[in-house]
């Protein structure tokens, strides 16, 4: 089984002051809240057991947000990460939570949206073997976790925030890991800043030769919200898809719907509950047609 964790921390200092009062991951991207986005794509991979990681004034948020999730057929529990300690942290904060289990952690900034995706996600949730990342093409990789690969595609290093990237290859924040991470991670010294690296879990599951890299292609968009420019792109992004394209991106109840998480009267009563919102009338829709 695949355990789930969203990691919503950090002050979202490169988006001052949007999130002097708020948190990042509250922030609309276009008519949701961000934090919809990575939570659809855990449950588009058909995980329902999640842990959402926020500072302490977020997670009450979070929780009005959200609740238990038993709405969309979820369990959804909460944890503090006091101070920003790396991404990392998760994983000793989120160690009960993993128990055994293999377990998927997504940035509560990135919005991952394309052709195929979910099934893409799903063959490497099925075929995980240590870990598995995904990597995008950037215009800026010294804003990234870069990784490099070889002619065959074999990831090959790994660097943060280069100043000579290798690469253009962002490694985005999903990241998939068998049990071994928890392990890994009590074992990471912290950065100079203090901080426990993703990167530095990622290398040394590179190291033990258990590092694959799945390239998302020319049909996938992914974007990481963390300046106002991401923000916007990402908001105008969406609009397009859902005015022009007819297509809906991390409409949580509809996928929940898809996934068999809850029936369509469910998704109906949700709709109906707000119904005054474009969002609330296509859920009422949606339950009626795949009823
Ligand atoms: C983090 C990771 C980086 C990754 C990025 C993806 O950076 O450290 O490796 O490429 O997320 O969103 P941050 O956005 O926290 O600076």
């Amino acid at each position: 089984m695949m355990k789930g964790i969203v990691l919503a921390g950090g002050n979202g200092t490169r988006l001052f002051p949007l999130t002097s009062a708020t948190s990042k991951q509250l922030l609309a991207v276009y008519n949701k809240p961000m934090v919809y986005y990575p939570l659809s794509v855990l449950m588009s991979i058909g995980v329902r057991d999640i842990l959402l990681i926020s500072t302490p004034s977020t997670v009450p948020v979070l929780r009005d947000l959200l609740g238990d999730g038993s709405r969309l057929g979820l369990n959804l529990s909460y944890a503090v990460q006091a101070q920003p300690r790396g991404i990392a942290e998760a994983f000793l904060i989120g160690a009960d939570h993993i128990g055994d289990d293999d377990t998927a952690l997504i940035l509560g900034d990135n919005v991952f949206h394309g052709a195929g995706l979910p099934e893409l996600l799903r063959h490497a949730v099925e075929t995980l073997d240590g870990c598995t990342l995904f990597g995008h093409p950037v215009s800026d990789p010294g804003r990234y976790g870069i990784g490099e690969v070889d002619t065959a595609g074999r990831l090959i290093s790994i660097e943060e925030k280069p100043r000579h990237p290798r690469s253009d290859i962002a490694i985005t924040g999903l990241y998939l890991y068998d049990n071994e991470v928890v392990d890994i991670a009590r074992r990471l010294v912290p950065s100079p800043r203090g901080e426990l690296e993703i990167t530095d879990v990622n290398r040394e599951y590179l190291r033990r030769g258990r590092a694959r890299l799945v390239r998302l292609g020319h049909d996938h968009t992914w974007f990481d919200c963390g300046t106002p420019d991401s923000l916007l792109a990402a908001g105008q992004y969406v609009q397009f898809i859902e005015k022009y394209q007819g297509e809906r991106v991390a409409c949580l109840e509809e996928i929940a719907l898809r996934m068999g998480f809850i029936d369509a009267e469910t998704c109906y009563r949700l709709g109906s509950g707000m119904a005054q919102s474009d969002y609330g009338r296509y859920l009422t829709e949606i339950a009626y047609a795949l009823g």
